[in-house]
């Protein structure tokens, strides 16, 4: 099973997007861009147009995770804009499986996002139209937050959906992910990971990919 590391731009420099993905394009299996709208979280990034730009810019493929109400109308935009992967809130959708649909039929990876106090009831039956499952680590909204390390047991629900689903979807985890917590979550069944402090705050942010790839590849299960 492959391991993804998907650094969030969330704690680059915002003004110099390009160059700031460049510095881990080559090491990195995503660039996560974090789109909230002061809506759906106590925070406001940037929309549609400033990632259709940026997508025109550089040469690695985007996982966008939005963090905004009305996901039945914006996701399938994300998804006809480049990027390669889509994700949006279970708590924000109307039509979870239409999202998911639209998403794919735009041709990116539809993915599903849970909030900490969210449960995955509903997704089990979305198995079929999903690639990938975000259990939020942190609540979202902001970076350099603390690992919720009680979430674990939602990644391990998680995993066994994608498992009993026999296709190909994807674990994701987001927040607080770090040299110190990566392999909690890497052994719970977790296989791609987001992380933003912690690649762009570093002195090397290639070298800090590379290092949290080997922790969680030597302790996924
Ligand atoms: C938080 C965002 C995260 C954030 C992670 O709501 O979804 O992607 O950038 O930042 P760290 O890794 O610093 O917790
Ligand atoms: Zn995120």
């Amino acid at each position: 099973m492959g391991i993804r590391i998907t650094p969030s731009v969330l704690d680059a420099n915002l003004a110099d997007l390009t160059n700031e993905v460049r510095r881990i394009a080559g090491v990195s299996d995503l660039i996560h861009l974090d789109v909230m709208d002061a809506h759906f979280v106590p925070n406001l990034t940037f929309g549609l147009p400033v990632v259709a730009s940026l997508l025109a810019s550089i040469d690695i493929d985007a996982d966008c995770h939005l963090m905004i109400d009305d996901p039945d109308h914006w996701a399938p935009r994300f998804a006809e804009a480049g990027a390669a992967s889509v994700t949006f809130h279970l708590e924000a959708a109307r039509d979870p499986k239409a999202i998911c649909r639209a998403i794919r039929a735009a041709g990116a990876r539809a993915a599903i996002a849970v909030k900490p106090a969210t449960e995955l009831h509903d997704v089990e039956d979305l198995a079929n139209d999903l690639d990938m499952i975000l259990i939020m680590t942190v609540e979202p909204g902001f970076g350099g937050q603390s690992f919720m390390a009680d979430q674990m047991e939602k990644v391990r629900r998680a995993r066994s959906i994608a498992d009993r689903s026999g296709a190909d979807i994807w674990v994701q985890v987001d927040g607080g992910i770090s040299l110190a917590t990566i392999e909690v979550a890497a052994a719970a069944g977790a296989d791609t990971f987001v992380a933003g402090s912690a690649v762009f705050r570093s002195e090397d942010p290639a070298a800090m990919v590379e290092r949290l790839r080997v922790l969680a590849a030597g302790a996924h299960t």
